[in-house]
């Protein structure tokens, strides 16, 4: 991979993988979408059958599989939590860019969406809390930081490609 993305659910990983990758004619690859081809089942057919842990397993081993894959990588929410993970995602070499948004904007984009399982009980309270325990593990990987909720994706997608060193595109 060239580029990984991280961050919370909802902080924009899918959107700003697809724009660079359309700007910059890259590869995409979606772990989350690239799990469910895997396993052949959805993520939340995959957390009711054997809960997180299956969740989880299910997402090293695919995590794995696509790291040496050219392009981009939008990676799911909890991917930095296993230690495991992180090594494999710093080994790659590449750019680990930690997308962030405040609870509130989080819970605009994600409030109730049944496709994720981990949050569609959370309320703003909830999802604070839940980002705060993740915090560290997203730093202890990230490279850069970029917040999500006060500029567009088209301006996130410019400051990655600035701070990357990539030519501008429109
Ligand atoms: C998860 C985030 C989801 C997905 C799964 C678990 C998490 O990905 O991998 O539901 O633990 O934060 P997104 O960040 O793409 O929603």
């Amino acid at each position: 991979m060239e580029l990984i993305l991280i961050g919370f659910m909802g902080s924009g990983k899918t959107t700003i993988s697809q724009l660079l990758a359309r700007q910059y004619q890259r590869p995409v690859c979606d772990l989350d979408s690239a799990i469910e081809a895997a396993s052949g089942q959805s993520i939340p057919a995959l957390f009711a059958q054997g809960g997180e842990g299956l969740f989880r397993q299910w997402e090293q081993r695919v995590l794995k599989s696509v790291l040496t894959r050219p392009g981009i990588l939008a990676t799911g929410g909890g991917t930095p939590l296993k230690e495991g993970n992180r090594a494999l995602l710093k080994a790659t070499g590449a750019p680990i860019v930690h997308l962030r948004a405040n609870p509130a904007a989080t819970l605009a984009r994600i409030g109730n969406d049944p496709t994720r399982p981990l949050a569609s009980q959370l309320d703003q309270a909830g999802i604070a809390a839940l980002k705060a325990k993740r915090h560290a593990a997203y730093q202890d990987c990230a490279t850069l930081t970029i917040a999500t909720d006060r500029q567009s994706p088209a301006a996130v997608a410019a400051a990655i490609a600035r701070a990357l060193g990539w030519p501008p595109r429109p």
